[in-house]
């Protein structure tokens, strides 16, 4: 299992029922499992140069998410302004709080990689911090 040293962060373990030869069922709960109110959901998928692409690098201003990586694999990287992180993401049954004023970006994805995030909002542009020196002041303040 994965530590997670961040700030704003956290692993979110989501409920499994394996059974063989039926399959296996993932589950989660707003408010339970999952640390707020879900607003909006969005994954992704078709990553076509996913060893070239990079994607997230930003972080937001109040928004709470969590990201599962649902099939394949992806590298996730985090930074709270002052500790940073890497973490391999495969394991469907474990999610990543990606909390308030976090860096997030998203690299060396597998070809079959299929992404899902949990969001507390909708989606709003302005709440978006997308410059990291401007970031790294927002995180200083308060
Ligand atoms: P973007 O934030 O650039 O994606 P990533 O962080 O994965 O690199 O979003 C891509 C586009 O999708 C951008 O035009 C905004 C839009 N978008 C929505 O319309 N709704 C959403 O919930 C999200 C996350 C993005």
């Amino acid at each position: 299992m994965t530590r997670i040293k961040v700030k704003n962060s956290g692993i979110i373990k989501l409920k499994v029922r394996r059974k063989f030869p039926k399959g296996s069922l993932f589950s989660g709960e707003a408010l339970r499992e999952i640390p707020f109110k879900i607003k909006r959901i969005y994954f992704i998928r078709d990553i076509a140069e996913g060893r070239r692409i990079i994607r997230g690098n930003h972080a937001h201003k109040r928004i709470s998410q969590v990201i599962f990586c649902l099939h394949g694999n992806f590298r996730l990287t985090l930074d709270d302004g002052d500790t940073k992180q890497s973490i391999m993401l495969k394991n469907p049954t474990e999610g990543v709080l990606l909390g308030p004023k976090l860096w997030m970006r998203m690299s060396d994805f597998s070809l079959d990689c299929v992404i899902l995030v949990l969001a507390s909002d909708y989606y709003e542009e302005d709440e978006y911090l997308r410059d990291y020196k401007y970031f790294l002041k927002f995180v200083a303040k308060k």
